[in-house]
């Protein structure tokens, strides 16, 4: 039912590019027989979907790196830091799902809350994050699997498996990955569902085991320093200098305590993903109730695990001695448990496989919506007819993502997937609040605390983090959402759906 004279006295003009999408309308073009698809999602089911796409390269490689170059054990806390980052986002997002339970996440929540470019402009960025991040954890995938196969003493040649540092190969490996993967999402969200949940089960299982065991092996003299004292980090000039060094001149540091938030903005990859959980929302068979469960308890669960792997690895092994491709594994090798080390690569093989199925899952999602609403072809927007699933949308991504996996070494793009995810935190902090105000009549199975401070805080700490990240990762981004703009005005901004209406 719509709300007339809340949206006629709001809505910008039928032609402005802030025009909104009112939520009721949102709602009643999820069960368009065409666009409809099949609701079979629970809490449950959401939350293995939010650990499965969040445990990946974040704590089982990034930890190695953070630890050594930036926070020392203290490490921990920048997991802490990020956590609660992510909490205050999870909560806008977990309030935004309750209220427009419709596919497409932040594209959506914006589309009603802010207007269409600002939507379109955070849907091409999610296009930008989710595919980005499941060609680059397809390609760490990879890095493990071929090594896997190797101590199987199965040796895949260079040329097929990525090549070496100074030769380009194709990545076999990871864009057969992505083909499988891909097939698996178009088949439909239960069986999307059930894989997930076997490789959560297998991955956790393998989390708790490195815990459990690691207990055995900690040494408290490697926690002194906890904080090692700070110190100096010369390295990075020019574009590849964090923008707020560009901006301010001043020198960064790594360790101490500076050295601990430096690390969350590195980590912070380990949190990527709980936002997909909520373009799973017309899978769900509750989602009011069942979106913010599902955001909010994969959070908390992974934010437990990273703490706690990440003081046993640096209570096993002293940070400056741990390994910066394979930490948690080489953390055991170090301590003569080389069976340990080979289940962790095992749980790595699947737990990085559930990742990119998962970003698929919600890239293809986002996509579905935008071209649902006409921002980008309608004919994506089709839905199977037997799997209930935007099969067309997830061929599509699915291709680009494989070719882009196989061809591109993208180790130096991972940053943008940091960028995109965290404007896409800022947009939804903001859209918290202006909706509040727009349409405070909306019912809201779920409410973020503490509105407005809490997304104000959430804002906040995400521009900070935006705002470490080096200056050539900053102009990649303009450059593509630049290129967002382009498309927006030749194509969507005349065919949007809502011009119609
Ligand atoms: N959070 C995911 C990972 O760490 C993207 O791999």
């Amino acid at each position: 039912m719509a709300h007339p004279s809340a949206n006629s006295k709001q809505s910008p003009p039928r032609h402005s590019v802030f025009r909104t999408k009112s939520i009721e309308q949102a709602i009643q073009d999820t069960e368009e027989p065409e666009h409809r698809l099949r609701r079979d999602l629970s809490a449950f089911d959401l939350t293995v979907f939010g650990v499965g796409v969040l445990i990946g390269t974040g704590i089982f490689v990034l930890t190695g790196t953070a630890a050594k170059n930036n926070g020392g054990p203290a490490v921990a806390l920048s997991f802490v830091v990020a956590g609660i980052v992510c909490a205050c986002a999870a909560l806008c997002y977990a309030e935004f799902a309750s209220t427009i339970p419709v596919a497409g996440s932040a594209y959506t929540f914006s589309y009603a809350s802010l207007g269409e470019l600002p939507a379109w402009i955070i849907g091409w960025d999610l296009v930008l994050e989710l595919a980005l991040a499941a060609a680059v954890v397809a390609v760490g995938w990879s890095g493990y699997a071929v090594s896997l196969l190797d101590t199987m003493g199965l040796h895949l040649p260079a040329s097929i498996a990525g090549g070496t540092e100074h030769s380009w190969g194709f990545n076999l490996p990871a864009a057969l990955l992505v083909v499988v993967i891909t097939l698996v999402v178009m088949r439909g969200i239960k069986l999307t569902s059930t894989v997930t949940t076997v490789i959560v089960a297998i991955k956790s299982a393998v989390v708790l085991a490195t815990v459990v065991v690691g207990l055995f092996y900690v040494r408290s003299a490697n926690y002194h320093p906890f904080i090692p004292p700070a110190r100096p980090t010369p390295s990075s000039s020019g574009l590849k200098a964090a923008l707020i060094q560009v901006i301010t001149g001043f020198t960064p540091t790594s360790f101490g305590v500076m050295g601990i938030f430096f690390a969350a903005a590195v980590v912070f990859f380990a949190y990527i993903g709980f936002d997909v959980v909520s373009t799973a929302a017309e899978e769900t068979r509750n989602p009011k109730r069942d979106l913010p469960i599902g955001i909010i308890a994969s959070l908390a669960i992974c934010t437990v695990a990273y703490v706690a792997v990440t003081l046993v690895v640096t209570g096993m092994q002293k940070y400056t001695r741990l390994s910066e491709t394979a930490p948690l594994a080489d953390a055991f090798k170090a301590v003569g448990q080389d069976w340990m080390a080979t289940l962790i690569s095992i749980g790595v093989v699947f737990g990085l496989a559930s990742v990119v199925m998962i970003l698929i899952l919600g890239q293809s999602r986002v996509f579905f919506a935008m071209s649902r609403d006409r921002l980008l072809p309608e004919a994506f927007s089709k839905v199977h007819p037997r799997y209930r699933t935007p099969y067309r949308t997830t061929a599509l991504l699915g291709t680009v993502v494989a070719v882009v996996a196989g061809v591109i070494p993208l180790q130096a793009l991972a940053e943008l997937v940091n960028i995109g995810t965290l404007f896409a935190f800022v947009v939804v902090s903001i859209g918290v609040i202006v909706l509040r105000r727009t349409r405070p009549d909306l019912p809201r199975s779920f409410r973020a605390p503490w509105v407005p401070v809490l997304p104000i805080i959430s804002t906040v700490f995400c521009l900070w983090l935006m705002l470490n990240l080096p200056t050539e990762t900053w102009i990649r981004f303009l450059v593509w959402m630049a290129a967002g703009f382009v498309v927006y005005f030749a194509y969507g901004h005349r065919r949007s759906r809502i011009a119609d209406r």
